[in-house]
């Protein structure tokens, strides 16, 4: 088992990439916290990696709001004395063109991707830095680098989450903590639109050199390599679980 005993947060694990996350990260032996907006869902899947003989807690939590981050932090860490492994996953897409999109939109988006991933940073960053050890894992987007139409929001925001990734590996590596990202491609509900509009889902899907969507399941061994062992020289680095989408 490559993540035994080691403790992970995982944000946006009621469902999609983060609940594979989290059940990939129990078979390995690591206990996690699925952190949702969606507590009852969170604790469902908890329940069920319980209910394989993992060790699970799910955490109702928004994490754009501060208090609760902190309250969520203050609750793993009753529960089992630390964080080894953060995955800043929790995602929302509003989707308008740039000229119409709303203030709101604009905001919304912002506010889950880029200050959600700091509050949860700056929650269990304290106790990385006294135990000398601990590893950053945010998810960003082939957005972030090839831009996309009608997601300026998104787009910015990935690309953001590259900088905070940078940032973090390079002003926590002295503490023996690494910073990596992810850019999945994965069928969840967040991509359902373009998998199943006949108007996108061609088009997108001859941009993927492997001509085929990933299950979330796909992309969860790239979540255990940077909480593993294995990926301890690494830090700062972006892995593409696209397909190849972002080839060129
Ligand atoms: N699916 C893809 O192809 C793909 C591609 C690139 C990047 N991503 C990124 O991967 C991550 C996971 O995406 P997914 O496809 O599994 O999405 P999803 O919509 O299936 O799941 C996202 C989860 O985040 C939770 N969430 C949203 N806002 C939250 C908040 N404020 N606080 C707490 N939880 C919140 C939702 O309740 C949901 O359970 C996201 O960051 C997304 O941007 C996904």
């Amino acid at each position: 088992m490559q993540l035994k005993d080691r403790v992970a947060v995982v944000t946006g694990a009621a469902q999609g990439i983060g609940a594979a996350v989290a059940r990939a990260y129990a078979r390995e032996g690591a206990r996690v916290a699925l952190v949702d907006m969606h507590g009852d869902a969170a604790r469902r899947v908890a329940g069920e990696i319980e209910a394989g003989g993992g060790e699970a807690i799910g955490l109702g939590c928004d994490v754009t709001d501060r208090a609760q981050v902190d309250a969520m932090a203050a609750a793993v860490d009753a529960a089992w004395g630390r964080v080894d492994v953060l995955v800043n996953n929790a995602g929302i897409t509003r989707t308008a063109m740039a000229h119409k999109m709303t203030a709101t939109q604009w905001q919304q988006v912002l506010d889950v991707h880029l200050t959600g991933s700091f509050n949860c940073l700056q929650a269990v960053i304290g106790g990385m830095i006294e135990r000398r050890s601990g590893r950053l894992i945010f998810v960003t987007s082939a957005a972030g680098v090839l831009g996309t139409i009608g997601q300026i929001n998104y787009s910015a925001a990935k690309a953001g989450i590259l900088g905070m990734t940078k940032s973090a590996a390079r002003e926590f590596a002295r503490y023996g903590i690494t910073a990596n990202a992810i850019a999945p491609g994965a069928a969840t509900p967040m991509t359902e639109t373009i998998r199943t509009d006949e108007k996108f889902r061609d088009r997108y899907l001859a941009r993927i050199p492997l001509g085929r969507w990933a299950e979330p399941d796909e992309v969860a061994p790239v979540f255990v390599f940077f909480a593993s062992d294995a990926s301890a020289y690494v830090t700062g680095q972006v892995l593409a679980a696209d397909g190849g989408l972002t080839i060129d």
